[in-house]
């Protein structure tokens, strides 16, 4: 497909998946707003309806919490019963929503929606209108990332504790297989439907599940506190992608904010203690590989996945050490399609298996911009061009099989449209 019918495939998906006040990222698997799906949105729809990208950004913030936290899940009540877990599961969480008449769920995502604000509100031609939108958005943009930097900062480290494998939004990527190596199971039964609509071998596990359900119970027992949580949980993490993604949103937040005329958000000596600490815990010497932590176990969780080279993204890895990485991960990974999330030779490798193995739009779109940021414009273009290949291969599927291409998961999916058409467009 040549790319006027791609795009005009593509906005279609969007129009098809919009409710209105929000898209949703699928509307039979995921018929509620996600965070993060949100931000990859905007970037497709301001490229042909800045309104309702700016919109769209405006119904995530819409959702925060009092002490600033953008849930990575805003429920519609109209489709509550479409979806499992709903916001019965989170059921102190409700107690936090800013607006008394929104539900959401108990935790968050990374937060590219400050990135997104700033990507979209660059392609405003009117300043008038685009300094509106800044003005309209900063405060909640800037509190979500100081309750990141703060509600979820461990004594000793700048960097960002994640407390479930939801927040990262790589559910069941071999990273967090020590959750299922715990064992959890929640105390409240419960049926899953993520399998209705997407075969279950393009799912997470039985066993993920009952982590993830244990981990909302102990979540929810502790009013979100973290320092009650990590008491009783086995889960706790710098998350590579998560941390890379703060610090990213942190620097553009301050390009707000000079726009704005605010003082900085975040001062040089912050974000420079921030990529110290970066550095110092996610950096494998012997994979050779930025990886994440395991906060309870005190180190690293040397599993070699995408998280790692999306990291680039964030704008805290030297061009050297970014040429190096991306070489030394195109090794693991050759023969497969770009960019597979985990290594085909690795023993936990799964090819359809969600965030085992598949190659996702979004994580190719970071990879694309953290290779373009550290100079590497050749392989930028090749991982963009590639994305777009996988689609006209096989449409806008929510993932992509990295040996042979094919689709997996949900069909006409926002985030994978909206890269698309962002991709397209430059
Ligand atoms: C799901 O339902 O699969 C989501 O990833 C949870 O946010």
């Amino acid at each position: 497909m040549s790319d006027d019918p791609l795009r005009a495939a593509a906005r279609r998906v969007l129009r098809a998946n919009d409710t209105g006040r929000w898209t949703v990222p699928s509307p039979a698997q995921y018929p509620h707003q996600w965070n993060w799906d949100s931000a990859f949105a905007a970037l497709g729809l301001a490229t042909f309806s800045w309104d309702r990208a700016a919109a769209e950004l405006e119904a995530v913030l819409d959702g925060r919490w009092r002490e600033g936290m953008l849930p990575h899940v805003r429920y519609d009540s109209r489709r509550l019963a479409d979806y499992f877990p709903g916001p019965d599961r989170w059921a102190c969480a409700q107690a936090h929503v800013a607006d008394s008449a929104i539900r959401t769920s108990g935790i968050t995502n990374p937060p590219v929606v400050v990135t997104a604000a700033l990507l979209v509100g660059r392609r405003q031609p009117d300043r008038e209108r685009r300094l509106a939108f800044w003005r309209r958005t900063y405060r909640r943009l800037r509190a979500c990332l100081d309750h990141l930097a703060t509600a979820r900062r461990l004594p000793g480290s700048p960097l960002v504790t994640v407390v479930h494998p939801w927040e990262s939004g790589w559910d069941n990527s071999p990273r967090w297989d020590h959750l299922r190596a715990a064992g959890l199971r929640p105390r409240e039964p419960y049926t899953r439907q993520d399998a209705r609509h997407v075969p279950a071998g393009d799912r997470p596990l039985d066993a993920d599940y009952d982590g993830y359900l244990a981990l909302i119970e102990l979540l929810d027992e502790a009013d979100y506190d973290l320092e009650a949580y990590r008491e009783v949980s086995p889960f706790c993490v710098n998350d590579v992608l998560m941390d890379a993604l703060w610090h990213r949103a942190a620097r553009d937040l301050g390009e707000i904010a000079g726009e704005l005329g605010e003082p900085a958000p975040f001062d040089r000596a912050r974000l420079d203690e921030f990529a110290a600490a970066f550095e110092e815990r996610h950096w494998d010497p012997g994979l050779g590989l930025y990886v994440d932590w395991d906060c309870v176990a005190g180190r690293r969780v040397a599993v070699p996945t995408a998280a790692g080279v999306a990291a680039l993204a964030g704008g805290l890895i030297g061009a050297e050490r970014a040429r190096a990485t991306w070489a030394r991960y195109r090794d693991l990974t050759a023969g497969a399609r770009l960019v597979a999330t985990v290594p085909p030779g690795h023993a936990a490798f799964d090819a359809r298996r969600y965030w085992r193995g598949p190659v996702w739009a979004p994580v190719n779109w970071l990879v694309a911009d953290g290779l373009a940021g550290a100079g590497l414009r050749d392989e930028a273009a090749r991982v963009g061009a590639e994305t777009l290949d996988l689609v006209r291969g096989a449409g806008f599927a929510e993932y992509f099989e990295p040996l042979t291409g094919s689709a997996c998961g949900a069909g006409d999916f926002t985030w994978t449209a909206a890269v698309a058409l962002d991709l397209l467009d430059r």
